[in-house]
């Protein structure tokens, strides 16, 4: 097993997942909720419109909202939702002709964040319960994807940036807030399969993670920032953007361009 690889156990994901859903007073150990929100950079409008449920059980490791603008009208998929509070942000920002389509493969997540959508007043957000390796949406129909906190806990990250990259539109981009370790070394994988659930054994470096992403496709990959978040002493929590067609190269947040036809509307 190389050191790109690792094991995950998906019923310690949605059991730890369900608990945050219920139970969101409860320590986990790590930074969540508004607070945390607040402190990863989300903007007091949102924090002040969004009812506070929304928030509750956030367990955001950055903001992809920070990295890239999302405009009125567009259609945005959120990797691994959760709670749905990304999803009621993004549903702000598209307005109602927009659309909002989240995924997530803890049932209680997808109930809360269906719950969350309608508390928020949003009759144009789907939450879908499936794994985000394998997404029950159309070829080219978003122009956001977003992920925050989810991709290190797939055990198939290849698949889940394919199938990102298979559902945005030409010249469509994903910002992509997630842990990264800092320290190639883990003494704790095999035995603790709750740091899995936890975003610390399934995160990978900053030069494994750009690999496969270059292996799925994306072109223009900058790696933003880190932010203060932490799950482990070896992990860190990181933003960054990946652009589906050539344009340019290098970090830079230019738009791309792409020779595929512009295929809009078929999410829902
Ligand atoms: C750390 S939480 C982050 C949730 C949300 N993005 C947020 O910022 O609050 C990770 C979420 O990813 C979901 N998840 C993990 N692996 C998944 C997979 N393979 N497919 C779909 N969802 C997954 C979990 O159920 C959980 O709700």
């Amino acid at each position: 097993m190389s050191d790109c690889e690792q094991p995950t156990p998906l019923e310690q994901i949605k059991s730890l997942y369900t608990e945050l859903a219920r139970e969101p007073d409860k320590d986990f150990g790590w930074e969540k909720g508004k607070v945390n929100a607040k402190a990863l950079g989300y903007e007091s409008e949102w924090l002040t419109v969004l009812p506070d449920a929304v928030w509750e059980s956030c367990a955001a490791v950055g903001n992809p909202f920070s990295i890239g603008k999302i405009l009125p009208g567009q259609t945005v998929v959120d990797l691994g939702c959760g709670a749905g509070t990304d999803v009621c942000v993004a549903a702000l920002l598209v307005q109602d002709h927009g659309k909002v389509i989240g995924i997530d493969c803890t049932p209680a997540m997808v109930e809360k964040a269906r719950t969350n959508a309608k508390l928020s007043g949003f009759s144009h957000v789907v939450v879908h319960e499936a794994d985000i390796a394998k997404l029950p949406l159309q070829d080219n129909c978003a122009d956001v994807v977003i992920s925050n906190g989810a991709i290190n806990l797939s055990i198939d990250k290849i698949s889940v940036l394919k199938e990102a990259l298979r559902i945005l539109r030409p010249g469509g981009q994903l910002q992509l807030a997630d842990m990264i370790r800092d320290n190639v070394k883990n003494e704790l994988a095999e035995t603790k399969n709750d740091l899995w659930a936890n975003c610390v054994l399934g995160t990978l470096t900053i030069e494994c993670f750009a690999q496969l992403v270059e292996e799925a496709g994306f072109e223009q990959v900058s790696f933003v920032s880190k932010t203060d978040y932490k799950t482990a002493e070896n992990t860190v929590g990181g933003k960054k953007i990946e652009k589906k067609s050539l344009a340019n190269s290098g970090y830079c947040l230019g738009k791309g361009l792409c020779s595929q036809p512009d295929k809009p509307d078929l999410c829902f």
